[in-house]
């Protein structure tokens, strides 16, 4: 992006991005948002550039060319690909981004970087718009979005690429979404020659194969949609072992009471366990010796000390069939250690604030979800990375 340091006016508005906090603040309303934006101490240039780019806002023609965005790369790649949408009223031309959101993340973990070096390893990630921020009728649901987690996930995996165990050639990204982590493994890795990025959703991957392209490594990423017998995968991988997989599944614990309500961006089942089990199911027999999953999960504690994970995806005869160990490191997040009940509130007001589901104040969902929490013994949720070794020899 010759010229404009987009990332660097992003920060100067959320100044904890960079670091796990998501892109937008679900919990804020897109006014609020937006009073920030206006609020950031930014010119008019800036603050328009990152209207547009991040937030959905209208450009015109004109601004388009005071801003320099006319002549560079980016608005010409972006228009040749269709992701610029041209609305003409009243003989004025206005661009939008197609319902889509530009965002950042530097990938450098030591602040004292040199310059040049830190603008390299700066990903750019076209993402959903929020349903909130989305104009016109023709409004959707975000279904490639980056949350806390997404941000949580990639921080471990900057850390343990500076131990050196994160090797390839062949890494899988399971539920890759726009591709945060499938790109950033091949940036912190230059042993990776492939990442199969995995997903249910085609809207997800085609955005993981721009990001791809915008990040230039377009070459070593391959999407492959998800088909519920897996074939698509092990074609992708054509008879190779996987030395690395990782993972932010759909986590979210969803009752039963508001399953249709919620999308394969979250849902986890009612122990937020399915697909984490899934996965490891699909990749465990895959692994290289010595490989290993790293995957973020939320685990529901039970009443009984128990926590579901182990009980249900980790079995001792699972391990011991396939050589594996375990560890699962609860995260010191305070703000993701919640009570069942808690919980179940967050949820509630999480599917009525996406725009997914009712919003009515006072939502009775709540004490629905607290309900069947209740009835499951599940006292509470913590955050976890969970990382599966494949032993040099079976156990
Ligand atoms: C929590 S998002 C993670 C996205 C991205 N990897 C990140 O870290 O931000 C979970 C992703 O899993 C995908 N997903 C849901 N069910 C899946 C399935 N059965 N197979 C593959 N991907 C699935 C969703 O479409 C979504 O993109």
């Amino acid at each position: 992006m010759d010229g404009i340091n987009f990332h660097d006016i992003s920060l100067r508005v959320n100044p904890q991005r960079d670091l796990i906090s998501p892109v937008y603040n679900y919990e804020r309303a897109p006014a609020e948002i937006l009073a920030d934006v206006d609020s950031a101490g930014l010119s008019a240039k800036e603050k328009m550039i990152l209207k547009f780019l991040a937030y959905g806002g209208p450009m015109t023609h004109e601004q388009a060319g005071d801003a320099g965005l006319r002549d560079t790369g980016l608005i010409k790649w972006l228009e040749k690909i269709g992701l610029i949408v041209c609305i003409r009223r009243h003989g004025e031309r206005s661009y939008f981004l197609n319902h889509l959101s530009l965002v950042s993340h530097n990938l450098n973990w030591m602040s004292q970087t040199r310059v040049e070096e830190a603008e390299k390893n700066i990903l750019y990630f076209f993402i959903d718009l929020p349903v909130g921020f989305q104009m016109g009728h023709r409004r959707r649901r975000a279904t490639s979005q980056l949350h806390q987690t997404s941000y949580i996930l990639l921080q471990y995996l900057k850390l343990f690429s500076r131990t050196g165990a994160l090797k390839g050639p062949l890494a899988v990204d399971w539920g890759c979404g726009s591709g945060i982590q499938a790109i950033s493994l091949i940036k912190l890795c230059p042993e990776i020659e492939q990442v199969i990025g995995v997903d249910v959703d085609p809207h997800c991957l085609w955005l993981f194969n721009i990001n791809a392209a915008l990040n230039q490594c377009g070459p070593k990423c391959r999407p492959v949609v998800n088909d519920p017998a897996g074939k698509n995968v092990l074609n992708a991988m054509a008879g190779r072992q996987i030395h690395l997989a990782v993972s932010n599944p759909p986590f979210n614990a969803i009752p039963p009471v508001c399953e249709p309500l919620n999308s394969d961006y979250g849902n986890g089942g009612p122990l937020g366990i399915r697909h984490l089990k899934h996965f490891i199911e699909q990749s465990v027999p895959h692994l290289a010796a010595g490989g290993t999953i790293s995957c973020y999960c939320t685990l529901a504690r039970l009443n009984t000390g128990d926590y579901a994970l182990v009980r249900d995806c980790l079995t001792d005869e699972f391990c011991r069939t396939y050589g594996i160990t375990f560890s699962a490191k609860i995260m010191d997040i305070p703000d993701l250690h919640l009570s069942a009940d808690l919980y179940a509130k967050r949820l509630a007001d999480l599917v009525a604030k996406t725009g997914d589901g009712p919003s009515n104040p006072g939502n009775p969902l709540t004490s629905e979800i607290a309900a069947y929490f209740k009835s499951s013994g599940i006292e509470r949720f913590v955050p976890v990375i969970l990382t599966v070794t494949r032993n040099a020899r079976r156990l």
